[in-house]
């Protein structure tokens, strides 16, 4: 995965929604073996499903839930190698095998969660989780300069 191409790809978009947007197509082009990703966004104390490429997923996840739940109950990345091993874990595609859940952090408050969901078992290495980790920070600083806010 190049960042280079993934900075090219968001900077200069005015709308926040794009950048998600683009955001989401792009990791399901570039990395293999994975059948959703997307973000959910926090509003009080339910994450509601924003922009994504897999399968129809769940809208509404109560942060008492799921590894997203646990994402923004811990502030921190979870690498869930075994899905099916993860207590409370929400199966949105029965092919789901692994996930990686990184928090987006604006101006240090917690905004919502990247949520990748995987086939494959252990599928995320730790240089994945780095690297991934560093597409989210391009990300927010991008957010930060959107000036277009479309309320839906
Ligand atoms: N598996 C997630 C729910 C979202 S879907 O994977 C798209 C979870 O346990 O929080």
């Amino acid at each position: 995965m190049n960042l280079k191409s993934y900075l090219a790809l968001i900077e200069n978009t005015e709308a926040a929604l794009s950048i998600y947007s683009n955001t989401a197509s792009f990791l399901y082009q570039e990395l293999p073996t994975i059948n959703w990703a997307g973000f959910y966004f926090l509003v009080d104390k339910t994450l509601h499903l924003g922009p994504f490429m897999g399968n129809p997923a769940c809208s509404l996840i109560n942060i008492n839930n799921g590894v997203c739940g646990k994402c923004v109950r811990d502030q921190k990345t979870i690498v869930v190698k075994n899905v099916h091993e993860f207590e409370g874990h929400i199966a949105c595609d029965s092919a789901s095998n692994s996930e990686i859940v990184i928090p987006l952090f604006l101006d240090s408050q917690l905004i919502g969660v990247l949520d990748i969901d995987s086939p494959v078992l252990n599928r995320f290495s730790d240089s994945d989780k780095e690297i991934l980790e560093q597409l989210v920070s391009i990300l927010m600083n991008e957010i930060k300069k959107a000036t277009v806010q479309i309320t839906l």
